[in-house]
């Protein structure tokens, strides 16, 4: 009985946030949740309820409100508040050469085979955040002579992680310049950039998501990639089931696409 009302007590449907505030506690409820989402243009819903309380609790204590309600009406007129609530909730935690074992993993085993291909290698970083592993890629495919016939994509939920990316790249070679493309994408929103991919990095984004909405972002991956391609996770993280995807592993946090 005790466990079915904490089950009950989870559901998203009914999303309660006790004690989110450090006054009184607070909670909210799903058209609470929907209308903070709307005004701070995040698909709220989407991620982790744990990732949510932590992050709203951060961010009321620093605002002062004492309830989501108050929270919405301050980040529709405080653009600062608004821009501090969606870096918390998207965590654009980054950095050059995160995981350095990934990119080892990369240069020494995944990369090769792909480059024995002839034409484009389609390179995806999907939530890109201010672009540095995908800068990193393209140093790996640079060292390799194929960063010429590279097509480097790197997408983020964010505008202003986007922004950063591109006065990053303002500052690279223009050869490299010249092979990126940065576009805004809601990786839960359903489609992926149109054509077939030969590597998709999706490093350290699903990790804050439900496990329904993450399980169908994976999905939506695999079928991104062509035959052959490669998918690398964040270090901390698996597909729950890779086969019926039409993926085997290829390393650690690393699937390749067989059909
Ligand atoms: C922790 S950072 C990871 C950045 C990089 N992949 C890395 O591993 O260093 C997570 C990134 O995913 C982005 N993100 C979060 N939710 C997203 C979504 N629904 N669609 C697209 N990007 C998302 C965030 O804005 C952020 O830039």
């Amino acid at each position: 009985m005790r466990r079915d009302l904490k089950a009950a007590a989870f559901r998203v449907d009914q999303f309660k946030v006790p004690q989110i505030a450090a006054g009184p506690a607070a909670s909210i409820d799903a058209p609470a949740l929907a209308a903070l989402g709307r005004a701070c243009g995040l698909p709220l819903a989407a991620f982790r309820e744990e990732h949510l309380r932590k992050q709203l609790r951060g961010v009321l204590a620093a605002s002062g409100s004492g309830a989501i309600a108050g929270l919405t009406e301050r980040v529709q007129t405080d653009p600062r508040l608004r821009e501090r609530l969606r870096a918390a909730i998207a965590n654009s935690v980054t950095g050059p050469l995160r995981d350095p074992r990934q990119f080892e993993l990369l240069e020494e085993e995944l990369l090769p085979p792909l480059l024995q291909r002839s034409g484009t290698l389609r390179v995806w970083s999907a939530g890109c955040s201010d672009g540095s592993e995908i800068f990193d890629l393209a140093r790996l495919l640079d060292g390799a002579g194929a960063l010429e016939r590279s097509y480097l994509l790197g997408s983020d939920l964010l505008q202003e992680n986007l922004d950063k990316a591109r006065r990053a790249a303002a500052a690279k070679p223009p050869e490299l310049r010249s092979r990126l493309r940065w576009e805004r994408r809601d990786l839960t929103a359903g489609r992926p950039p149109s054509g077939t991919w030969s590597l998709i990095l999706c490093r350290n984004v699903a990790i804050y998501m439900r496990s329904e909405v993450r399980d169908r972002l994976h999905a939506m991956l695999a079928e991104a990639l062509g035959r052959g391609g490669v998918l690398m996770l964040g270090r901390s993280e698996r597909i729950r089931d890779p086969r019926p995807l039409g993926l085997v592993p290829a390393g650690p946090h690393a699937y390749r696409r067989q059909s």
